[in-house]
């Protein structure tokens, strides 16, 4: 039965590539590429993050930007987004294309939004939504911060209807602030990026590959503001997280141990003249370091 169910799933995994073949090529390549680069990749990458727990990092983050840190997250519309992330996670089907851990459910995506209320932002890009836990938890923050929207980017997966599940947590009430756009980061941000730029806070969660990382990372740089937040998800898998802040040397740089999920996320906030003041402080991720395995630190 399990070979048959296996045999069934590997079946129509090809009918999807074939289909891509006739309709969009330059997507198989992608698709095929970070296939590749995963297997290549891989886990030896894995890299030692310094970790600060999220109060001490959002209150840093707090008192750079100089947002009253308490009153935000005691907000109801937090707990609203919550339950309303939550309530539409139960109602999705078991036969959807992502497991539930792809979410980045909670400490992320309270993250974002306290991060987006502190920073109220004009422009946010995204990369990687799948069923947009955290691209709701950002509109809800814009929503509140009563301006702003969000760019995203998101290549679905290979599925009957793949378009129905991207972003399906986020509530209709708050779309009117949100574009998205489907396909690969490589291909879709630098055009993303010339048509919305300057960005005042960038998320990746999308594939975590060094080389998909530092590309966004590299992308992304040259169109950020002078105030600026730029966010990754599951950043211990390789060191582009380390590299990218280590050459660009960000005001403060924080990484930061998920409760929900056994993965780290990192910050970098940059500041350049004219910008809010700099707090004291600041993580070295200098002194982490490469290990042959993945390990988190807690
Ligand atoms: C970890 S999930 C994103 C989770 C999401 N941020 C959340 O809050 O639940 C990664 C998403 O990125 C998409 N993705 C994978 N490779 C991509 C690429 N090269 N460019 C854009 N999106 C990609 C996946 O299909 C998936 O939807």
């Amino acid at each position: 039965m399990t070979i048959l169910t296996h045999h069934h799933g590997a079946v129509a995994k090809l009918v999807h590539y074939l289909s891509l073949l006739c309709r969009d090529p330059v997507e198989l390549d992608d698709r095929l590429c970070a296939r590749v680069q995963i297997k290549t990749q891989g886990d030896s990458c894995a890299y030692l993050y310094p970790t600060e727990c999220w109060h001490d990092a959002v209150e840093r983050l707090a008192s750079t930007l100089g947002g009253e840190l308490h009153s935000i997250l005691s907000e109801v519309t937090l707990s609203q987004i919550e339950s309303a992330v939550l309530s539409r996670i139960d109602k999705l089907p078991t036969d959807r294309p992502f497991a539930l851990f792809f979410n980045s459910i909670l400490s992320l995506a309270r993250f974002c939004y306290v991060a987006c209320r502190l920073l109220k932002p004009t422009t946010v890009a995204e990369t990687g939504v799948c069923y947009g836990a955290a691209s709701a938890f950002l509109l809800q923050a814009l929503e509140v911060n009563g301006k702003g929207h969000l760019y995203s980017i998101d290549l679905p997966p290979l599925h009957r209807n793949p378009h129905q599940w991207v972003g399906v947590l986020v509530p209709p009430s708050l779309r009117s602030r949100w574009v998205v756009k489907l396909g690969t980061s490589k291909r879709h941000l630098p055009a993303l990026l010339r048509e919305v730029g300057p960005v005042d806070m960038f998320f990746h969660d999308s594939l975590h590959t060094y080389s998909n990382m530092s590309l966004e990372f590299r992308l992304v740089e040259q169109y950020l503001s002078s105030l600026s937040l730029v966010v990754a998800d599951d950043i211990d898998g390789n060191a582009a997280f380390r590299d990218w802040t280590a050459r660009t040397r960000p005001n403060i740089v924080s990484c930061i141990q998920e409760s929900d999920k056994q993965s780290l996320f990192g910050f970098a906030v940059n500041l350049t003249d004219g910008a809010r003041e700099v707090s004291a402080g600041g993580v070295s991720l200098q002194s982490g370091q490469t290990s042959t395995r993945p390990v988190i630190q807690l």
